[in-house]
């Protein structure tokens, strides 16, 4: 009823998801069931046969829950790829097939998302297939981390510490090849985003016996091979090392030598360069090869003839090899594994040991140096790869110890080794089982109890420490008196008895007594995983775990540094008497301390079943694969799953983690956590049937539902995401703007403040300009004249001026003489000059006529003087005078010298003479002709006769009235006396003078002079003169004469008419 009940809700939510579901989700395409929870009907029968059809179809992964059930398919799968990887890789896990990835993702996501610290444990039997499941659990978050340069190291790191540890502690076993003979937990540590940081490994018992012995068809540790297999010839003969792994006991007493598919030869390259990945150094490689090398060689060491040999000082070549290689006197070496040295009341007895004694050292000293070997390796490892700082980080611890094991002869390892596995069953079903079940009761939710298996007894049986296995033997070892392993058993066989787990021949009332598959030295534990019978020989010695203190004590001395850094204890000066704790008591301590640890954490579980026992691909053996499923309590697991809830959470941590989902819860829900989370789960869309609510948690029935919720909540924080994204960018866009408007006003006010300066100096510019263009203009106008318009105006003035000049230039050389007289005078050159020319000419005639003035001399001057007061008086008035100019005014034209009548009439003269002339006077009755002699003093005009130079007429100047003379080319000159005057009786006086001219002219400048008065000068052919009383009109005619130029006077009366020529 139950089943179907599953069933039908997981078809329902897969058919409700099918449309969101990727294919090949956990329901698709699954052959059989991909989670056996839904399983029907379920039974172990049913959970084996499903689990072989689906590894017959090659899925090797089936879940329970969130526990991975992993098929060893002992062939190489494709299911690994980074293309998987990537399928794999933040998806749900129930959205793809079953994988190991997924739960790796599951873990690798919750604490990297949840904080919250992971642990992985990997369990099943030697050869399930745990190891590789670590591996792929590493490299898959080596893929899905974060990268970069440092994060990539560690990683590297992490990666390489795998080959290095398998090669020293795994070997190969009847079960496994590659059977790893030491637990390891490797601690990863991240940091808050979830890349690594480095890691710690812890390391639980090597089964160092496999060193000296190992069973039938199975090797020493790898290494050994390895070394020999790959290390070249010269490390080789370095290491006094033969290639040959025949030729060492260690190696070849149980004759398996080689494994198939397994390249010795390249993992010893490998392995060294991994020790240099994680940062070996060369020197610690070499010594760790040295140490192997040192142990191969002692088990060759045969201590019978040691013995002989050391009795006769001679000891054999492996023994002084390895003295060599450890940097030991052989004698020291010799002594140390051939005698035992007891300390009894502070003496020191040395006791020789027989050869079995000195074996059991031998092999003692070879296991130690191997186990310390390893545990320095581990150390080494952590050194390297520690995280540095304080910083708070996440870890995620993955266990990979060794599986459960039952041989033919089991001993104290698989005794150690079955109890580790039986505490890792408690711890998983303390937290799936049993805590599951509990926590139901406690939190008040309806439950169907499930029966299932609880080994807390057999651990119980084991590790109790009044009556448990482990106690008993430690009691034993510590015991005095004579203690061997069957003292060991019957002690078992005493205090056990009763424990319905432990089976003994010779228990007291035994039920055993006739059990012939129990032997006597031995005891059985039923175990959860079965039966196991231990052989109990080797118990005590195998749980003392001691060293003979002279073989650590030689071991101090070795000067290989490593060797002797493993023995500290054999330092003589650090004496330390306190017992070690037995071998038991350590890994009791240890697995106590890892339980505890993986208690703390969030726990993953990956459930290895082997299916069959001959390594096979392809071969499922139902019998033994039904017994891991029995043992390992797989139906169990189911029922609990089925029956309870996939889910638990606290009220607060469900309520801060899911109320985003409902407005009514989010932001604050103010009330109970728990009233919280049922209205946060009453408004969402999951069926009530789907979760329960406990007292201080909600319990959420099917991991799907869980999804669902993350679903929702990763939506709605994508939501959240897109909001907060929405206000950043709103606010960045904000800001942008602001500082965009900011830088936009500043850009503006600039952009502003540049135009107008631009605009300003434009403004200016154009001022300037059109200042310029204005006093351009102005200056222009002002020099318009000079400019080109004006240029021919101004060429053609330049011209003219140039004319002018060359003209006035020219003119200077063809100037006529200097002779006022001379009138030529240049052509004009053009007719511009014609008034220039002319005035020139003038001028020039001035000039020539100043020049010729002032070269005169007072006596020329004055003779001009009266040509110019002549020409005034007469020029164009009167006919004769032209003649007249160029005649010199000589004044005196009668002659004086022979005539002693005139010298006497000139000398009598009481002024100065000025003109005297022989004139002819016309008779003033008849008008007749008569000469006289006229003078003309300063004061005086003076008529005297010329024959006897008497005196006619003194005519005072100032008498003369005025002169009259004709406009005709005559001598006529008529004297008007002034009326009264003394002259005046006879009347006026008409002349005829040759030099009628210069006598008018003479005349007017001596009355000038006298009388400062100008003297009238009448020109006129009609002269009215005066003759006595008689007023004579004198009347001038030209016409031709007979009598030569003289004049013909007629007088009528008052009328006188001359005739002039
Ligand atoms: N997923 C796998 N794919 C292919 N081969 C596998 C796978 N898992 C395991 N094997 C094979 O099985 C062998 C044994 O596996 P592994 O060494 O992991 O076993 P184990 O559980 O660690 O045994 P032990 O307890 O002895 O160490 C491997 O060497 C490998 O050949
Ligand atoms: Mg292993």
């Amino acid at each position: 009823m139950v089943t179907w009940f599953y069933i039908h809700k997981y078809l329902l939510l897969s058919l409700g998801c099918a449309a969101m579901e990727p294919a090949g989700s956990l329901l698709d395409n699954a052959v059989g069931v991909g989670d056996l929870v839904l399983l029907d009907p379920l039974s172990e029968k049913s959970i084996v046969s499903n689990l072989q059809q689906r590894f017959q179809h090659d899925f090797i992964y089936t879940y329970i829950g969130n526990v991975v059930v992993s098929l060893n398919p002992y062939k190489s799968m494709p299911i690994y790829t980074p293309a998987k990887i990537e399928q794999y890789r933040n998806s749900n896990m129930f959205e793809l097939p079953p994988h190991i990835y997924a739960i790796t993702d599951e873990a690798y996501r919750s604490l990297r998302d949840q904080d919250k610290n992971q642990c992985i444990l990997i369990t099943g039997e030697s050869g399930a297939g745990k190891t590789e499941a670590s591996k792929l659990i590493m490299s898959y978050i080596a893929a899905v981390c974060g990268k970069g340069q440092e994060v990539n190291k560690v990683k590297e790191q992490l990666l390489q510490s795998n080959p290095v540890l398998e090669a020293f502690g795994n070997a190969k076993t009847v079960r496994n090849d590659n059977s790893s003979r030491f637990g390891k937990y490797m601690d990863i540590e991240f940091d808050f985003k979830g890349d690594p940081l480095g890691g710690v490994i812890t390391n639980y018992l090597l089964e160092k016996s496999r060193v000296v012995n190992q069973a039938k068809g199975e090797r020493n540790f790898h290494i050994f091979y390895h070394l020999l297999a790959g290390a070249p010839a010269g490390l080789l003969a370095d290491l006094k090392l033969v290639k040959d792994p025949n030729k060492y006991k260690f190696l070849n007493h149980k004759n398996c030598i080689h494994i198939e598919g397994n390249n010795d030869e390249a993992n010893f390259i490998a392995v060294q360069q991994a020790m240099e990945v994680i940062g070996f150094a060369a020197s610690e490689i070499r010594e760790s090869v040295e140490l192997v090398a040192c142990v191969l060689k002692l088990g060759n060491v045969e201590l019978s003839k040691v013995q002989e040999e050391e009795s006769q000082q001679q000891n054999s070549m492996e023994l002084l090899e390895v003295s060599d290689l450890m940097g030991l006197e052989d004698m020291v070496l010799v002594k140390a594994l051939t005698t035992r040295t007891v300390e009894a009341r502070g003496d020191r007895v040395s006791t020789t040991l027989n050869i079995a004694q000195a074996c059991y050292a031998r092999d003692a000293l070879c296991k130690n140096l191997y186990c310390r070997l390893f545990s320095w390796l581990v150390h080494r490892i952590n050194k390297s790869i520690k995280v540095h700082g304080e910083s708070r980080r996440k870890v995620m611890g993955v266990l990979d110890i060794y599986g459960f094991e039952i041989f033919e002869d089991n001993s104290f390892e698989q005794f150690i080794i079955n109890y580790c596995n039986e505490k890792l069953q408690q711890v998983f079903i303390e937290l799936t089982l049993k805590e599951e079940q509990d926590e139901y009761i406690r939190e008040g939710i309806e439950w169907i109890h499930i029966e299932y298996f609880n080994n807390a007894i057999i651990c119980d049986l084991i590790e109790n420490t009044q009556k448990g296995i482990l106690a008993m033997l430690d009691e034993e070892c510590l015991r005095p008196g004579i203690v061997s392993d069957s003292t060991f058993l019957q002690k078992l066989n005493n205090v056990c008895a009763q424990h319905s787990h432990f089976q003994s021949r010779l228990c007291t009332n035994s039920k055993f007594l006739s059990d012939m598959s129990l032997p006597h030295d031995c005891f059985r534990i039923q175990h959860y995983a079965g039966k196991v019978t231990y052989n109990v020989e080797g118990f005590v010695d195998k749980n003392n775990d001691l060293l003979f203190r002279d073989l650590s004590q030689a071991m101090f001395l070795a000067k290989q540094v490593l060797i002797r850094n493993l023995f500290p204890e054999g330092d003589p000066t650090c004496l330390n008497l306190k017992r070690p704790p037995t071998a038991g008591t350590q890994f009791r301590t240890s697995v106590s301390s890892l339980v505890k640890n993986l208690l703390n954490k969030n726990p993953s579980y990956i459930r290895c079943i082997k299916p069959n026992d001959h390594k096979l691909p392809c071969v499922f053996t139902e019998e033994l694969v039904g017994h891991q499923v029995r043992y390992l309590g797989l139906l169990e697991n189911v029922l609990v799953r089925r029956a309870g809830y996939a889910f638990r959470h606290p009220y607060e941590q469900c309520l801060q983690r899911y109320k985003i989902l409902s407005h009514k819860t989010w932001p604050h829900w103010r009330g109970d956590a728990r009233a919280g989370v049922e209205t946060l789960m009453a408004t969402l869309p999951i069926s009530p049937e789907e979760y329960a609510f406990g007292r201080s948690k909600i319990f959420i029935r099917n991991p799907r539902t869980l999804f669902h919720l993350e679903d929702l909540r990763k939506n709605r924080m994508e939501d959240l995401a897109t909001i907060i994204q929405k206000i950043f960018r709103g606010w960045c866009c904000r800001r942008r703007y602001q500082d965009m408007r900011k830088s936009q006003i500043i850009i503006s006010c600039r952009y502003r403040g540049f135009s107008q300066k631009k605009r300003y100096i434009r403004k200016r510019q154009a001022a300037i300009l059109i200042a310029a263009f204005v006093r351009g203009w102005r200056v222009r106008k002002e020099y318009r004249k000079f400019f080109r318009a004006n240029a021919s105006k101004k060429i053609a003035e330049y011209i003219l001026q140039w004319k002018l000049r060359s003209y006035l230039l020219r003119l200077r050389y063809i100037l006529p003489g200097m002779s006022p007289l001379d009138n030529t005078w240049p052509l004009v050159p053009f007719r511009l000059v014609q008034s220039t020319h002319e005035e020139l000419c003038k001028m020039y005639h001035d000039w020539r006529c100043r020049v010729y003035r002032s070269k005169m001399t007072p006596t020329q001057k004055a003779i001009f003087e009266e040509k110019l007061c002549a020409s005034e008086l007469f020029k164009g008035k009167k006919d004769i005078y032209p003649e007249t100019v160029a005649k010199t005014f000589v004044g005196l034209h009668l002659e004086q010298g022979p005539n002693a009548k005139h010298q006497k009439l000139l000398g009598s003269l009481p002024d100065k003479l000025i003109f005297s002339e022989l004139v002819h006077k016309i008779h003033r009755a008849n008008g007749k002709v008569v000469t006289r002699i006229l003078l003309l003093t300063k004061a005086n005009m003076i008529l005297a006769d010329p024959k006897s130079a008497h005196i006619k007429s003194r005519i005072a100047l100032g008498e003369v009235q005025r002169v009259s003379l004709s406009t005709l080319h005559d001598g006529i000159f008529v004297l008007h006396i002034k009326q009264g005057s003394s002259a005046a009786l006879k009347g006026d006086f008409v002349f005829v003078s040759e030099w009628v001219i210069e006598l008018a002219t003479k005349l007017f400048r001596l009355i000038m002079d006298c009388t400062n008065t100008k003297l009238e000068i009448s020109i006129s052919n009609s002269i009215s003169v005066q003759f006595k009383a008689d007023e004579v009109n004198m009347q001038l005619v030209q016409a031709e004469q007979k009598n030569g130029n003289l004049p013909v006077c007629k007088r009528k009366n008052r009328i006188l008419e001359v005739t002039v020529s």
